[in-house]
């Protein structure tokens, strides 16, 4: 069976307000996407596909894959205006795959534990998408923002990534979805749910595989990546 990593950066980062690119944002001598890359390079993944911006194609080959030596980057290639755009090119570009992993570049600090875990579980269930449990309560709003529904938090969770499913599966519900699609398409269980009506399995991710969104999640991360480096030297562990 082989397992291709889509690893998606080809955002702009709005919410960001940055003039470099988030994924590329120095984070304890190395690019955001530097720690993406590697945790997938050492990880039992057989390819890694990366999807970023047409103007940083250059950048990506030489700053971080030929210089870090990312093996296993098989392809860079261009993403789209939106992320299932992008993610809609990683699919088309990983046809040999039997099992797809799709993961935000802007979220570094991923595991192996985390990752095989959503392979096991697209093996068994058809997807594997990981998740944690919401520390606040949700509250559905109206337009005018009045509170409509409050669902009950131990059944929120939050999606993370990987989103990982059976390469055929999602290959085949994206482009239902695309044809037709009406609504924001914001990960990539939607699209399954969307085009097929059935229910993705949802796994462990962790508190510290947060994407980096806004500006004081730069804070957390400089914070987090100290911990993620002992860990990686089996000095500590999540
Ligand atoms: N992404 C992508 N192509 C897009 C949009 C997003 O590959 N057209 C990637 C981003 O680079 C990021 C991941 O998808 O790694 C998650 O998206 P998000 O956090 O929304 O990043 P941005 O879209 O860059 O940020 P923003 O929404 O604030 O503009
Ligand atoms: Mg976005």
């Amino acid at each position: 069976m082989k397992y291709t990593a889509i690893i998606l950066a080809a955002g702009k980062g709005t919410r960001m307000n940055s003039t470099v690119h988030k994924q590329f944002l120095e984070l304890d001598g190395y690019p955001l996407l530097y720690y993406t890359l590697q945790a997938f390079e050492q990880s039992i993944v057989d390819d890694i596909i990366l999807v970023t911006g047409e103007e940083e194609t250059a950048y990506c080959r030489t700053e971080i894959v030929e210089r870090y030596r990312f093996r296993k980057v098989k392809k860079i290639i261009h993403g789209g205006a939106e992320r299932y755009l992008s993610v809609y090119q990683g699919l088309c570009a990983a046809d040999d795959s039997d099992i797809v992993l799709i993961h935000d570049g802007a979220r570094p600090f991923v595991t192996d534990a985390i990752i095989e875990r959503t392979i096991q579980a697209a093996i068994q269930y058809g997807s594997g998408i990981a998740a944690m449990p919401a520390k606040d309560t949700v509250k559905i709003v109206d337009e005018e923002q009045f509170s409509v529904r409050t669902p009950a938090r131990d059944r929120v969770w939050m999606m993370q990534t990987p989103q990982t499913f059976r390469y055929t599966q999602i290959r085949q519900a994206y482009e239902k979805v695309l044809e037709c699609q009406s609504q924001n398409i914001t990960d990539d269980a939607m699209v399954l749910e969307l085009a097929s009506h059935e229910s993705v399995k949802i796994v462990e991710g962790s508190y510290y595989n947060m994407k980096v969104t806004t500006p004081e999640d730069l804070l957390i991360a400089s914070a987090f990546v100290k911990k993620y480096k002992k860990i990686k030297k089996g000095i500590d562990r999540i």
